[in-house]
C-alpha cells in the first residue's frame, strides 16, 4: 500500500484523481491540499466523498505533505507546479504533474507560456507520461509530465502512421473538439453556460499551447521535425474530446490495411481500442473511462482518423493513475475502467 497526496485537490483534475484512487486497491489517500479559504473535511467540500475521503483538505504546504506521502499528484495550473515539484523531489517522493510545466524544453516553454522555466534542474529528467509510447521510461521515472488532453488524442491518433512511415509527415491536420471542463474549474465569462450552450466555436487557431507539445512528441516518433496544423473547438458538453485528423497516405492502403497497422501498433496496450471497419468512435462511448477509441477511414489517398478520449480521464487523471500504476508496479489497469 502506498501513501498518496493530491495538491490542487479541489480542481477538476485533482477531484477526478481522487475519485479514481478511492477504488484503487494499492493506495491510501493520506494528504489533500488546495488553495481554500479554510481547511475542512474534503467530504464537506465535495459531499460525494462522504464516508470515503473524510480527511482534511489543507492549504498548500509541500514540506508538510511530503512527510506523509510516497507519491504526489499535482493538479495545479501551469507555472505553479514547477514551484512545488522540486520540493517533493528533494524529499525523495515520486511526482506526477498534470500541468504543462515539465512537457517542453525551456526555450519552447518560454515562448508558449510566457515565463522563464523555474526548475531547469529537474526538467531534463521528466518523462512524458504517455504509456503507449514511453512505458519503459515511465517505469523508472521519478517525475512524470502527464500529457495534455488534446495532445493525448492527437498523438495516439497519428503515431502509428508516422512510425510506419506511411504518411506525408509535412501534411498533418488536427481538428479537435473539447468539452468545457478542459479549461478547468476557475470562473471565465467565455466558459459560462449562456456563452457555451447552443454554440460551437474555434479558438486559438493553430496557436494553441498544446501544438508545440504535439509537435515535440510526433517529431520523436517520426525522427524528423513535425509541424502540424491544429484547430481546437469548444463545444457545449461537460467532458470529452473528439479529434478528426486528416493525413495523406504515401503508400497505397485501404481502410482495412490501416486498421491492421493501428491494431498491431497498440497490441497489448489496454487503453487504446481500434474500431472495426465501418464503425467510428463517439464521445458517449468513452466518457468516464480511460480509453482512447480510434476509428479509421481511407478515401483515395486521404486517411481520416477519429480519436476520442475523456479529457479528465485519459486526458488527465486517468492517464496520471495509469502512470502511477506503471511506476509503482501495480497492474496498469488498476482502479481504471
Ligand atoms: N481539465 C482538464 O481536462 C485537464 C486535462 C489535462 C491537463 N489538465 C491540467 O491539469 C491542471 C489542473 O487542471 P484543472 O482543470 O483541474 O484546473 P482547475 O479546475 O482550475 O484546478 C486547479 C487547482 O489548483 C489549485 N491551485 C491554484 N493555484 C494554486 C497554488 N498556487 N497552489 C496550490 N494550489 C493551487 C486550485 O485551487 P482553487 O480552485 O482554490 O484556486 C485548484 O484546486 C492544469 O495544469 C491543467 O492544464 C487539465
Amino acid at each position: 500500500m502506498i501513501k498518496v497526496g493530491v495538491v490542487g485537490a479541489t480542481g477538476y483534475a485533482g477531484e477526478e484523481v481522487i475519485k479514481i484512487l478511492v477504488n484503487h486497491k494499492g493506495v491510501k489517500i493520506t494528504e489533500l491540499q488546495a488553495v481554500i479559504d479554510k481547511e475542512e473535511l474534503f467530504s464537506s467540500i465535495f459531499p460525494v466523498f462522504k464516508g470515503k475521503v473524510d480527511i482534511v483538505c489543507k492549504k498548500p504546504d509541500p514540506d508538510a505533505m511530503a512527510k506523509n506521502v510516497d507519491l504526489v499528484f499535482l493538479g495545479l495550473p501551469h507555472k505553479v507546479s514547477m514551484d512545488l515539484a522540486p520540493i517533493f523531489l528533494k524529499h525523495g517522493k515520486l511526482v506526477i504533474d498534470l500541468s504543462a510545466d515539465y512537457r517542453l524544453a525551456p526555450d519552447v516553454y518560454k515562448v508558449w507560456y510566457g515565463i522563464e522555466h523555474k526548475d531547469k534542474a529537474n526538467l531534463p529528467g521528466a518523462v512524458y507520461g504517455l504509456p503507449e509510447l514511453y512505458y519503459d521510461a515511465i517505469k523508472k521515472a521519478k517525475l512524470i509530465a502527464n500529457p495534455g488532453c488534446y495532445p493525448t488524442s492527437a498523438i495516439l491518433g497519428i503515431a502509428p502512421m508516422l512510425s510506419h512511415k506511411a504518411i506525408n509527415a509535412n501534411y498533418i491536420i488536427v481538428d479537435s473538439k473539447s468539452g468545457v471542463t478542459g479549461a478547468g474549474r476557475k470562473p471565465d465569462l467565455a466558459l459560462s453556460f449562456s456563452e457555451v450552450n447552443e454554440n460551437l466555436k474555434a479558438y486559438k487557431v493553430n496557436e494553441h499551447q498544446h501544438k508545440p507539445e504535439i509537435n515535440k512528441i510526433l517529431s520523436e516518433v517520426a525522427k524528423q521535425p513535425i509541424d502540424i496544423v491544429f484547430t481546437p473547438h469548444l463545444i457545449p458538453m461537460n467532458r470529452g474530446i473528439l479529434s478528426t485528423i486528416y493525413l495523406k497516405l504515401t503508400k497505397k492502403l485501404d481502410t482495412k490495411a490501416v486498421i491492421d497497422i493501428y491494431k498491431d501498433f497498440y497490441k497489448g496496450k489496454p487503453f487504446v481500442r481500434i474500431s472495426d471497419e465501418g464503425k467510428l468512435p463517439q464521445i458517449r462511448d468513452i466518457v468516464g473511462t480511460n480509453y482512447c477509441d480510434i476509428g479509421i477511414k481511407v478515401s483515395g489517398d486521404t486517411l481520416i482518423v477519429v480519436s476520442c478520449i475523456d479529457n479528465l480521464k485519459k486526458g488527465a487523471a486517468g492517464q496520471a493513475v495509469q502512470n502511477m500504476n506503471i511506476m509503482c508496479d501495480f497492474a496498469e489497469t488498476e482502479g481504471l475502467i
